[in-house]
Formats: C-alpha cells, structure tokens, sequence
C-alpha cells in the first residue's frame, strides 16, 4: 500500500464507525454530536435523517418517494416511526410472493450456512435441481442463470447474435436486434441503446450498434423490419411495464409469433416485469397462448429476496453458447438457486397467478368508477396495473402518491402523470378492497 493510502486507512479507522445498518428508531434517535462515531446498531434514526443521509452520503440516481421502510411482511411494510402501508408497488413487482415470505426465508437460511457460492468453476449439488425444475415448469430445453434482470437481456441478446452467425448465417458483425418504442430492460450500456427515453440514454453514448426500434403494438411497422435477412431477434415485453402499464392489443402477441416463425426471427420476450403470475397468468404470454423461443425472467423469480434471473430456450439457440464465452460469478449459485425453486413452489401452490387475476379484474372495475377528468384512464391485465392523473396545478401524479402515502399505500409515479398499482400477488379481496377505499378517498380529496 503506498503511504498516501495508509494515512486514508488509518484516517478512516480513527474518524469513522463502521457503517453498520442501525436497529430500529421506535425509541428515540441519536444525538447529531455522536452520529458520526457512534455503531450504528445502537443509532435510531427518524425518516427524515435517514433521507438526509443517504443524500448525502449516496449517489443520486434515484427520487425516492419520502418513506424510510424498515420491515415488510406479506402485503405490508413498515416505516422507521412503526407506521404500516399497504405495498403497491412490491420493488417493481420482485416482491409478487409477499415480503419475506416464510418458505423462501426458510429456504435461504436452510442454504446459507451450508454453501453459498461455488462459482461456476466448479459444479454444485443444487444448480442441476434448479435447472431441472425451471425448465420442466416454462418448457424449455435448457436455461442460463443469471442475477439482475438486465443480465438476462444482454444474455438474450448475445445468444440472438450467436444464434444469428451460427444458425441463422448471417453475415459476421451484421446481426440486427429490433426492439419496441417505449422498451424498458435496464441500465447497461446496451440497455440504454435501445431505450426512446432521454432520461435513460442521454449523454451516455456512443451507443450499441446493431438495435433498431419499431412502434410498439404495430404489426405491419415488424412485418416491415422483419424483411430484412440480417434480423436476428425481436426483443419485446408482452405488456411495457415502465413505459406506464401499455397493454397491446389482443392478438398482437400471437401476430409477432407468426411473423418470427415466418421471416426466421427469434421472438425474445422479456417476462422480467410481467411473468411469474403478475399480470394473471404464469407467464403474460400465456393470456394468447404462445411460446416465445427465448424467454427472459426476473426479479420475482427470488421473490425479492435476492438477485435472480434466468434465460430460457431450446438447444439450437443456448447451445450455440460454448463454455467460456459468457457466464458470471454469482449466476446459479446453490444459495440463489434454493429461493428461485422455493420462489417458483410458492407461485404454483398459493395459486398466485389465479389470484391476481381476481384481484385485478375489481380492482380495475372499481378505479373505472372514479371521475374521468382526474383518473382518464385505467388499463392493466391481472395485479400489473396504472391510473392516468390528469395533471392541473392543484395536483399531480407525486402529489396524489404523496397522498397515498398519507393515508397508508405506497405507489410511486412513472412518467409524470402516471401511477403504477401493483401489490403483492398475495393480496386478499378484503384487504384490496380497503385499498380501493384509500385510492378513491385520496383521489377524491383533491
Ligand atoms: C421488463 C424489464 N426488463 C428488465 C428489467 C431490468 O431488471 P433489473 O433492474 O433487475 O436489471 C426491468 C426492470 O424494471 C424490467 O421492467
């Protein structure tokens, strides 16, 4: 270490307390003067410092609706003052079994102290468990594991290129990948080149060559991308989840099916957001019954528990993969593979895709009720749903989420004027219900 760094070290070790997570602030906070050299496991913190520090302390890519949660159990969470809200936005629906759900929290622990991670350097006695159920549940061949959602896609999109050059026979550096208006998978570099949203790309180009993009929900603008023999794959999500809940029209999924087949396309669908029961089914592309050839989960996949996420194909696709040519140090580790199967189990035995189903048809039913010059639309398919707020200068989309807020529900904004609801799938008509109450009553008090 050269001396510059151990006087930073030493620095560190005299002036600072490690940064341990605090308990709980139920009983008071700490004193300004020790906050600094105090273990934060004996710190209680008020929201209002917890924002403060994390905007002073963190990097502020984000605009955090001002709730400081310190549990969360099924349905609820809990902020550091011990008030409870209904969660309906369950971490962009990672969280469709609930939070910490008792069989993948048991599932975790019963893993955790055994082993955690190999690496794929070396086989492990879970992987195969894994991939073996998975695979047998979605009807694939075979899967490829990885950690964040946006792994999965740059996973899709490599196999699409090696499928392209090896398969297909496309030119070598010529595959083209088309993706829809609107998309959303993701904050790496290739994610962002495919995005329409200034907020995700500007100012961090030059971007990746390669993509295309075509209105989403219109099939003749694809039937005319789609001439082109240098197409590899069409990468689209069933509904746009962070476009603001965009529903295509009945039939649109089944239409992009056929046309792949028949132009020789890889349809990639990006379930990250929409599968595992969310919007009512297994998977959204079940609503049109129809198999994509490379499918892209995500996020509930851990139940929100830890970072999973997985590709799915046939051999003539994931085999064009080799050993080497791609991979990540955490993907199918035993720890992660244990939540994703107790994850998947809970999906399948609490019946949670009929349940958001249910759930989402009264939902929707009721918020139609509200008036249409505050609430001009409500769309969504199963517990995947938003309201459109008319802005005026009394109110907007942030300040009726404020509301809710207020008055015990968390939804957050996207896109200005837009307002996601989606809860946990395990949510009972009773409780959603008195969720209907709050949103009406909050809406309406302005
Ligand atoms: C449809 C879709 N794909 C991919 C992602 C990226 O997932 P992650 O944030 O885990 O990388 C998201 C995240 O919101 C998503 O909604």
């Amino acid at each position: 270490m050269t001396m510059k760094g151990m006087i930073f070290q030493l620095g560190r070790s005299l002036n600072r307390a490690a940064p341990v997570l605090y308990r709980s602030v139920h009983s008071g906070i700490c004193p300004a003067s020790t906050a600094a050299t105090t273990p934060r496991t004996e710190c209680l913190l008020t929201s209002k410092e917890i924002y403060a520090r994390e905007d002073k302390y963190g990097a502020h890519n984000y605009h955090p609706l001002p709730v400081a949660l310190e549990r969360g159990e099924g349905i609820f969470v809990w902020d550091v003052e011990g008030s409870r809200y209904y969660d309906f936005l369950s971490a962009y629906s990672a969280v469709n079994q609930g939070h910490c759900h008792p069989k993948i929290i048991a599932a975790l622990k019963a893993q955790v102290s055994k082993l955690t991670l190999t690496s794929r350097a070396f086989y492990n006695d879970v992987l195969g468990a894994y991939e073996e159920y998975i695979t047998s549940i979605f009807g694939y061949d075979k899967v490829l594991p990885m950690n964040t959602g946006v792994e999965a896609g740059e996973t899709s999109c490599k196999l699409a290129r090696k499928w392209a050059y090896n398969v297909k026979g496309v030119p070598k550096n010529k595959a083209k990948i088309i993706f829809a208006n609107g998309n959303f998978w993701g904050r790496t570099l290739a994610a962002i080149s495919s995005s329409t949203d200034p907020s995700s790309y500007e100012g961090f180009g030059p971007y990746m060559p390669g993509f295309e993009l075509i209105p989403y929900n219109d099939i003749p603008a694809l039937e005319k991308a789609l001439q082109d023999p240098n197409v590899a794959a069409f990468m689209v999500e069933p509904i746009q989840g962070e476009a603001g809940v965009v529903v295509p029209d009945q039939g649109y999924l089944t239409k992009v099916r056929e046309l792949c087949t028949k132009h020789n396309v890889l349809w990639m669908a990006d379930e990250v957001q929409t599968g595992l029961g969310r919007t009512g089914r297994r998977l959204a592309v079940d609503h049109e019954d129809v198999r994509p050839d490379v499918l892209m989960l995500g996020k509930a996949l851990s139940g929100g528990v830890y970072p999973v996420s997985a590709v799915l194909c046939d051999d003539e696709i994931m085999l064009t993969i080799k050993p080497g040519e791609h991979g990540s140090t955490f993907g199918g580790n035993p720890l992660a593979c244990q939540v994703a199967m107790a994850a998947l189990e809970v999906l399948e035995e609490e019946k949670l895709a009929e349940n958001a189903q249910r759930m989402g048809e009264l939902l929707r039913a009721e918020l139609r009720k509200l008036p249409k010059d505050i609430v001009t639309t409500v769309r969504g398919k199963g517990l995947l749903n938003a309201v459109v707020i008319r802005e005026t200068k009394d109110y907007d989309a942030w300040k009726v989420c404020l509301r809710l807020r207020d008055s015990g529900l968390l939804a957050k904004p996207t896109h200005g004027d837009i307002i996601r609801l989606a809860p946990p799938l395990t949510i009972k008509e009773q409780e959603l219900n008195e969720c209907i109450d709050i949103i009406k009553r909050a809406i309406m008090s302005f």
